[in-house]
């Protein structure tokens, strides 16, 4: 089969390589219909997560229909359409026994296109099938599901709910890119009173408008002073960080009213300067972590019932054998406009 091969940082392939097969009873091997790409592996291929080994297959975002199972797996049959999430789950451990999957004991977690081969690829081995994947109602398409393997999940559970967003809250997002964007339709469920989105690009801000922000800044003006134009000076209730650098989370920090919250989702790869000095006496909040994946349930039910806005997200299509040229779209969505981009066998 063919599969998208990181080379080491800034280099990648799709190249041949041999077919996955069961290696444990509870795998199941898929064949892969949509996929998609995340500034995760913008990040891989930046050099930001060196424990990503050359060699690997990237992705960990797909739909596909399951082609074989092993032995272990009860609730999977051939042929059906599951949703691959980018979090896999032993369900065992004691983590996954607190529904905190993304930090399974027994290896589970973010695996996927990080320690064991990705979805980036014709077929892919999904270890843990059972508690890793999501059988998909027929009326949800290949494209809206794609995105709760990863963007709506992280987004809601990281941003919103460890942010503990509340009704008549000022929100601000920082970054809007398809994570932050997906952060502000899920923050709007609260209905906050208030959500600033903060981006370097104009076309991310006109389409963090399109999701729910009332207000938008750039991030080279003054975010601080939009931010307290409307919240009496105070600053905001919640600061979402979804970029990932050192600036991004320390503005977070500036934005935040005393008594507030700042829920850290982007991947850092450097470290960020803690202003404990200012912090320690305004009674902030500081929350990180890594999605566990576990409203996804939630989600779908949602994306049935017509709640979330899947089809502004999907900017561009391609087949799967496009792949490189789609990851070269995606690293440059100034000048793409590219949200997300959806990769399909035809
Ligand atoms: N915690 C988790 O479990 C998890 C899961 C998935 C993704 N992520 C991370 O979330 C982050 C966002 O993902 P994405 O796919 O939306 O990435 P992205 O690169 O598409 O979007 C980032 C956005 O930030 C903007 N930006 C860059 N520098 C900025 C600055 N200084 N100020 C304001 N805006 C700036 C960019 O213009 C872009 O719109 C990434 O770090 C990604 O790795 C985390
Ligand atoms: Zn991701
Ligand atoms: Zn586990």
């Amino acid at each position: 089969m063919k599969a998208l091969v990181y080379g080491g940082p800034g280099e990648k392939s799709w190249s041949e390589i041999p077919d996955p097969t069961i290696v444990d009873p509870r795998d199941a091997i898929i064949r892969v219909d949509a996929v998609t790409i995340c500034g995760t592996d913008l990040h891989i291929l930046g050099g930001d997560v060196p424990e990503v080994q050359p060699g690997r297959v990237l992705g960990h975002e797909a739909v596909g229909t399951v082609v074989a199972v092993g032995d272990g797996v009860a609730s999977l049959k051939v042929g059906d359409r599951v949703l691959a999430s980018c979090i896999s789950a032993c369900g065992v451990c004691r983590y996954c026994r607190e529904g905190a999957y993304g930090q399974c004991l027994g290896g589970g977690g973010w695996i996927l296109g990080h320690t064991v081969d990705g979805v980036q690829a014709e077929y892919a081995r999904i270890p843990f099938a059972d508690l890793s994947t999501y059988r998909l109602p027929e009326q949800v398409p290949d494209e809206a599901a794609v995105l709760l393997a990863d963007i709506l999940p992280t987004s809601y559970e990281v941003g919103v709910l460890n942010g503990r967003v509340r009704p008549g809250d000022t929100v601000v997002v920082v970054g809007a890119g398809p994570i932050g964007l997906a952060a502000i339709q899920t923050a709007r469920l609260y209905s906050p009173a208030h959500i600033v989105a903060v981006d370097k690009a104009q076309s991310r801000l006109d389409a963090a408008k399109r999701f729910g922000a009332d207000l938008t800044v750039l991030a080279d003006d003054d975010p601080l002073e939009v931010v307290r134009s409307v919240t009496d000076g105070l600053g905001a209730d919640v600061a979402v960080e979804a970029v990932g650098v050192p600036a991004t989370f320390e503005l977070c920090t500036t934005l935040v009213r005393p008594g507030g919250r700042v829920a850290n989702i982007g991947v850092h790869g450097k470290p960020a300067t803690l202003h404990l000095e200012r912090l320690w006496i305004r009674d902030i909040t500081i929350t990180t972590g890594l999605v566990d994946t576990r409203t996804t349930p939630t989600l779908l039910n949602m994306l049935v019932a017509g709640q979330l806005d899947t089809a502004h997200m999907v900017t561009h299509r391609y087949r799967l054998d496009e792949i490189v040229e789609a990851y070269d779209v995606f690293a440059r969505p100034a000048e793409t406009g590219a949200l997300k981009v959806v990769l399909t066998r035809r």
